[in-house]
């Protein structure tokens, strides 16, 4: 089982990258199912139902989200239709969505989780308490079980790893919108790493104009955070090969295309 992850896609700038570069991954990688972050999509925040809907026509099977979940306010109109998006697990019971999917692959079962962290976050409930209650009831449908882990800090993301380490087939970091060069399989068979980065602007920071970043620091006053338009883009993913029994990783490859990085087919 190949398993293709899009790192949080920001704004028309991301969904540009997807479209063009999601049937030239699924050409070269073969991936069996591809899992995208869109909690930035619609303009930087959050996801509408027309871009959820574009995203499984361009071949996506499952959608993860983050903290931006509810920027959007149709988000409420649809959540509970869109079957196959989840958002952070640990948001407080009661909570609109759904925090965990099961996508049947040619017979094969795969689990897909999505936690958030609580460091520099909003507080919310305990991921690890929530993952062992997830993994727990996963487990008896199937070992295949992906973890999207939207997360601040590092640590907390290497915590939530080895926490996991044979446990589940991967945890792969998103939400800070820069890849790491850290993936790797965890002794007991988990892929993970830190951050898969983002898909959309390269020349802007995180995604977002760079001159109002630059003036919030300097000043501390409010601006608006707009998506960076008409520039320079970029795309990040990971791939992993798992054992269709064990769910074990075999095999970790990040992807990162942008001018540095030219993509080869
Ligand atoms: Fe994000
Ligand atoms: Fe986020």
């Amino acid at each position: 089982m190949k398993i293709l992850f899009i790192g949080d896609v920001v704004g028309s700038p991301g969904r540009e990258m997807v479209k063009e570069y999601l049937p030239k991954l699924k050409e070269k990688y073969r991936p069996n199912l591809t899992i995208i972050n869109g909690e930035n999509a619609a303009a930087g925040k959050g996801i509408t139902e027309k871009i959820y809907k574009q995203f499984m026509e361009w071949g996506a099977q499952v959608i993860t989200m983050g903290n931006h979940t509810w920027d959007k306010k149709e988000i409420f109109e649809f959540i509970d239709d869109a079957k196959y998006m989840i958002r952070p697990a640990n948001f407080p019971e009661g909570t609109p969505g759904k925090g965990i999917v099961y996508v049947n692959v040619n017979g094969v079962e795969v689990a897909i989780i999505n936690l958030q962290g609580r460091t520099f976050l909003p507080a919310i409930d305990d991921p690890f308490l929530k993952a062992d209650e997830l993994v727990e009831e996963a487990k008896k449908r199937t070992n295949l079980i992906f973890l999207d882990f939207h997360a601040e800090t590092t640590s907390e993301k290497q915590a939530i790893g080895w926490y996991l380490d044979g446990r589940v087939s991967a945890v792969v970091g998103t939400h800070t919108h820069t890849q790491t060069a850290d993936e790797r399989i965890l002794p007991q068979g988990t892929a993970y790493i830190t951050d898969v980065g983002m898909t959309g602007p390269y020349d802007g920071i995180l995604g977002v104009d760079r001159d109002a970043v630059i003036k919030k620091f300097k000043t501390s006053l409010p601006v608006r955070f707009e998506v960076t338009k008409n520039g320079r883009t970029q795309l990040g993913a990971i791939l992993v090969t798992l054992d269709n029994k064990t769910g074990q990783t075999s095999k970790v490859e990040r992807i990162l295309i942008n001018d540095d990085h030219p993509f080869f087919g």
